[in-house]
């Protein structure tokens, strides 16, 4: 019935290490981020995978925070409330012998670096879209840096109660939009009011769902053939047909399932359903346990490939979440485990700083509540208190230090001008300012050819950095800040050597440089880089830099 039968299918792992004490708890790993434009269902999914994972009884609880979640002046009495708001950067849970890790990617007004950084430390994506909206710009954003760290995405199309695209259009649309075939790995009984449930291509099962309570509980599937005589009479015969149809097309002319073209970014397996009524949940959990990638080697800087199973413990810093509550100024880094075991109050060497370090309260973060981890492996996320020693891109490890591939900084889309209001206050300012950067808070441009100006040019991601960088900047050092929101949309770091800065000083565009010095030049509008980009064949316009040397000194 099926041509894509997937049970029983491994990732090649082949590359790896069988013999490990660790391979096991390395396989059973899923490390995932879901990446979707605001409003598509990410905090209603990811409450609905906590739900039918059995981390939670009753769905509901995470609503409140998303009322708060969209008024940014709450977001910081929130934060000075409740101190380090943990709940929105993992969230693990065991379900059927694995370990789920759920990394948060903010995607409201908290938008910023650290959404695209969480997804370095992902295994995989599920790129969550609207039925009715297609292909939003911030998933488009988000699925091009997965692209670029060779992260596999699957596809959960979501609101299918409501009306929305056809299917075989959204298809196409992934297609057009994101150059990424898709394989149904399910599909839709109707749509709107009148969908039902889903057929689930692996096992030729139709599985209907019935709408329970709001979808606060795990709803209730009957399971049916597709050739059960009872079906068309309850789905209806129009539908029925319809189902057959279009099955027998995916059969014919759609893609089987390759996980080789999956890895690769080539293929998404996409699966449908209703996350606020539940519809096609809990089997696209079960599916995507099975088929997502466990933790896979990391590359270092040395150029060598570091096994997840390997009996040495390594993991990178790739968020460091400043507490806003002045009373409590600690800070946490979220590490990424790469390889070995994890043990609480074990020795590390921490490379960039040549020192040993104990981690000695590690903090899990189990279904929204924080606990104390004793042991965890590759692929699990954990929180570190900080006193000021980690940065974004530290590798910490046991033995000879390495470093991974590091992190890169992500082209920011807001700027503005920054001065202290007293210029008394310059050195605070400029102190609190370099910290900042060095934390990965913002980044900092110069006017070109005059690196360390008095009046540097902020860029940032998502537009609430400013409002956390101005207000850190008046707690922690004293300092108040006029920011003048500057004109322009784009940054690009450029490389080439016909580059020559005074070319894009222009009415659109400016030339600057970053932290390290690399030119990067700024434009007013998609119109301005695109014409640049015409006019400049010979040279490249990057929209990640590598976090350089000085990027991660003191
Ligand atoms: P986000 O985190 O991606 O921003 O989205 P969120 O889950 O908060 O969902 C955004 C809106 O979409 C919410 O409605 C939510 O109830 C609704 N939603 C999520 N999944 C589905 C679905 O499968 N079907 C339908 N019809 N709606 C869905 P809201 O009106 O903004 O908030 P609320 O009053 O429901 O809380």
């Amino acid at each position: 019935m099926t041509n894509c039968p997937y049970r029983g299918i491994q990732i090649d792992m082949s590359n790896q290490s069988t013999t490990s004490r660790y391979a096991s708890e390395v396989q059973s790993r899923r490390t995932f981020a879901i990446i979707s434009h605001p409003d598509a269902g990410k905090t209603t999914l990811t409450e609905k995978l906590l739900l039918y994972g059995g981390a939670i009884r009753l769905a509901g609880s995470v609503k409140g925070r998303k009322a708060q979640r969209h008024a940014t002046s709450d977001w910081m009495e929130l934060e000075r409330q409740r101190g380090i708001s943990v709940t929105s950067t993992v969230l693990n849970f065991t379900y059927r012998g694995y370990q789920v890790n759920i990394l948060d990617t903010p995607g409201h007004q908290d938008f910023s670096e650290d959404t695209y950084r969480t997804l370095t430390a992902a295994d995989s994506a599920v790129m969550l879209i609207d039925v009715a909206k297609g292909v939003e710009p911030q998933t488009k954003k988000l699925f091009h840096v997965c692209r670029l760290r060779g992260i596999p995405i699957f596809t959960f199309v979501n609101k299918l109660d409501r009306f929305g695209k056809d299917p075989l259009e959204l298809m196409e649309e992934l297609e057009a939009v994101l150059g990424i075939r898709s394989c149904p790995m399910n599909w839709p009984i109707g749509m709107g009011p009148d969908f039902q449930g889903v057929f689930d291509r692996s096992s030729g099962q139709v599985l209907l769902f019935e709408a329970g309570r709001h979808g606060e509980r795990i709803v209730d599937t009957g399971s049916y053939g597709l050739e059960d005589p009872a079906l068309p009479d309850i789905i209806g015969q129009a539908q029925y047909q319809q189902l057959k149809d279009e099955i027998e097309l995916l059969d014919v002319a759609g893609d089987p399932l390759d996980l080789e073209r999956v890895a690769r970014g080539e293929l998404t397996p996409i699966f449908f359903g209703s996350a606020m009524t539940n519809f096609g949940v809990g089997p696209f959990l079960e599916a995507f346990l099975e088929l997502g990638p466990p933790p896979s080697p990391k590359p270092t800087e040395a150029g060598e490939l570091i096994p997840p199973d390997s009996e040495r413990f390594s993991g990178f810093i790739f968020k460091i979440q400043a507490n806003m509550n002045p009373a409590h100024r600690d800070r946490i880094a979220f590490l990424r485990i790469c390889s070995g075991r994890f043990e609480k109050g074990m020795a590390i060497r921490h490379g960039r700083l040549g020192k040993e370090i104990k981690l000695a309260q590690p903090q899990q973060f189990l279904a929204q509540e924080r606990s104390t981890v004793e042991e965890a492996y590759a692929g699990d996320i954990i929180g570190l208190f900080d006193p000021g020693i980690f940065r974004i891109g530290d590798t910490l490890c046991e033995g000879t230090p390495f470093d991974f591939t590091g992190i890169p900084r992500f082209s920011p889309e807001h700027f503005a001008s920054i001065r202290p209001r007293d210029t008394l206050k310059s050195k605070q300012f400029k102190k609190g300012l370099e910290q900042l950067a060095l934390e990965g808070a913002v980044q900092v441009f110069y006017p070109e050819g005059n690196y360390g100006a008095p009046e540097p040019v902020l860029g940032v991601v998502g537009e609430l950095q400013f409002e956390v960088l101005q207000y850190r900047l008046g707690s922690e050092y004293n300092v108040e800040v006029v920011l003048t929101r500057l004109p322009y949309e784009h940054a690009r770091w450029m490389k080439g050597a016909g580059f020559k800065p005074q070319d894009f000083q222009r009415q659109d565009t400016t030339c600057v440089t970053d932290h390290n010095g690399r030119p990067v030049v700024l434009f007013k509008s998609d119109w301005a880089l695109r014409w640049a980009e015409q006019n400049h064949p010979g040279l490249q316009f990057l929209t990640t830099a590598p976090m350089g040397l000085a990027d991660t000194e003191a």
